[in-house]
């Protein structure tokens, strides 16, 4: 076990740009929002801040943190090397919810990679975020600010629902407007691998560099750190079903059911649609609140339908696999 921190603070919550980069300046760790999910941030070059981080987070030291920077050209004081793909990549994306592994600068420290010689580096699309990145002269690591293995959060009361009292401030963004995390790709001998499925689709990155190739991790000891098979859980018990099988099975309890974008009445189920209009970015906006609703409500299980497989649907399946019990 690791010690537990015995500062407490004011929680405050704003839109202070400022007080954040003091904050951070200091050494503190800040909520930040961003385009996909709120970051648990610090300075990415002050052990100390990054160990707090690891230790509010519960999360094991062999799961890497992502570095987030202001610029590509800020992205140059944490790389070493850019190889072609990754600039057209940066070029077409950023700034978005894309993250490249790429070969790390010795500033970064081991404890920010897990000892990996690349380190996660993205540029976030968000204003706020963006405005305190410029402001300061370090870059930011966060990883998702929730519990390790829990559903991350999309709005500040998610972030203050797990953390209040426990860091000094949280920059409120809104809502955020992706809503699930970056994909996440790097490059090994030539090839353009994709870790993690997030908010650019497959397809979109096939457009700027061709021949992707998917390489998500489902093992629960997994070889490379990151990606780990059950995450993004919530703590009632969460299955996949098609909307037909579902209808055609019995059910025993009370029943959440999480659908793509139909309503039903059906007795003992209480129905969440994602997108009433069949939009794979709103589903996507709304996939962790819903997760978060549902798990509060008291339900003995969640049913949650698959979706096709295509575009940011796909991301969503991989956050509801994970998520579930198989
Ligand atoms: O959208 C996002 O990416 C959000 C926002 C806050 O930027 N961040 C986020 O961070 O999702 P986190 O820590 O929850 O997930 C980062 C993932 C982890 O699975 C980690 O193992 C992987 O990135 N990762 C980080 N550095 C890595 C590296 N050098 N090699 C392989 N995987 C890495
Ligand atoms: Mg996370």
């Amino acid at each position: 076990m690791q010690p537990k921190s015995d500062k407490t603070f004011f929680n405050a919550c704003g839109s202070d740009v400022s007080s954040a980069a003091s904050f951070l300046s200091h050494g503190e760790v800040v909520a930040i929002p961003t385009e996909t999910v709120y970051g648990l941030a610090c300075n990415a070059f002050d052990e100390q801040a990054v160990t707090e981080v690891f230790r509010l987070k519960n999360r094991p030291f062999f799961d890497p943190l992502i570095v987030h920077v202001a610029s590509m050209e800020r992205a140059k004081d944490v790389v070493e090397e850019l190889p072609e793909m990754a600039q057209k990549l940066m070029d077409a994306f950023w700034p978005g919810p894309l993250t490249l592994l790429l070969p790390k600068k010795s500033t970064v420290p081991d404890l920010v990679t897990s000892g990996l010689s690349t380190v996660a580096v993205r540029m976030p699309a968000h204003e706020l975020t963006l405005e305190l990145l410029s402001s300061i002269n370090f870059p930011l690591a966060a990883p998702s600010a929730n519990p390790f293995g829990y559903v991350s959060p999309t709005t500040a009361g998610h972030v203050m629902g797990h953390f209040d009292g426990q860091i000094p401030y949280v920059l409120d963004g809104g809502a955020c407007r992706v809503g699930i995390e970056s994909t996440i790709v790097g490059f090994t001998g030539g090839d353009a691998i994709v870790y993690r499925l997030g908010g650019i689709s497959l397809e979109s990155l096939n457009e700027v560099v061709s021949g992707f190739e998917l390489e998500l991790m489902h093992s629960s000891k997994p070889s490379a750190p990151g990606m780990l098979k059950s995450h993004y859980a919530p703590r009632t018990p969460l299955t996949i079903q098609s909307l037909e099988e579902f209808k055609r099975g019995h059910h025993i309890g009370s029943t959440a059911y999480i659908s793509f974008k139909d309503a039903f009445e059906m007795d003992g189920v209480e129905v969440f649609v994602l997108s009433p209009l069949s939009d794979p970015s709103e589903a996507a906006r709304n996939l962790f609140k819903v997760m978060r609703l549902v798990d509060s409500g008291n339900y003995d299980r969640i049913v949650a339908e698959k979706l096709p497989e295509v575009g940011l649907c796909r991301a969503i399946n991989d956050r509801l696999f994970r998520a579930s019990t198989h």
